[in-house]
């Protein structure tokens, strides 16, 4: 990954398909000195998206996307990708599966945060599937992006201990928490 030099910052575009509170947590930080990376573009994939409102809060720019694995939409998001000068994806609840020769394009350069402590639980549902298989932790990892599903190099994970009357909503509040942790911190962690 690209060192940092001065005051320079990695741009880097955030995925997303929901809430964003992972996005507006890593807006956040990226307004931080010592944390090497802004985040210049949202990308979403429906523009009921909740979390798009942070592109007019914090005045980053968005672009909704309808995404299908085909070569002419791949092509489209790289254009824009390199018109900015993005060196890093950042997925955060983004539901759509990004396309092998996208991945591809952009090796090594995707991360995506997932609720679980992987290789346990990918996909979805991960916190009742947890539960109803009486794990006693649970957890979040962020990893890099591959062709195979949830499957990339962990960066960072967080457990938290699962409580006797833990549902998949306190589960999920839970895990949250700690995803505002680590993400910040894997991004930094690979680009220094
Ligand atoms: C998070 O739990 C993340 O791990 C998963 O989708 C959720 C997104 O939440 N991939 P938010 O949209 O960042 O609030």
């Amino acid at each position: 990954m690209e060192k940092l030099i001065g005051p320079k910052k990695i741009k880097i575009a955030v995925f997303i398909s929901g809430k964003g509170s992972n996005l507006n947590n890593l807006i956040k930080f990226s307004k931080l000195k010592n944390y090497p990376f802004l985040i210049s573009l949202i990308i979403s994939n429906t523009k009921k998206a909740e979390g798009l409102r942070f592109s007019k809060k914090y005045g980053i720019e968005k672009k909704i996307i309808k995404y299908e694995k085909n070569l002419q939409i791949d092509k489209k998001i790289l254009k824009i990708l390199k018109k900015r000068n993005i060196k890093l994806i950042c997925l955060a609840g983004f539901m759509k599966i990004l396309s092998k020769n996208f991945i591809k394009k952009f090796q090594g350069k995707i991360i995506n945060i997932h609720p679980s402590l992987l290789p346990k639980y990918k996909g979805l549902n991960t916190h009742l599937r947890a539960i109803q298989n009486k794990e006693k932790y649970a957890g979040c990892s962020v990893h890099y992006v591959t062709s195979k599903l949830d499957s990339g190099k962990i960066i960072l994970q967080k457990k938290v201990k699962i409580s006797k009357k833990e549902t998949d909503v306190s589960l999920a509040k839970k895990v949250l928490k700690k995803e505002h942790l680590i993400y910040p911190a894997a991004i930094k962690k690979i680009l220094n």
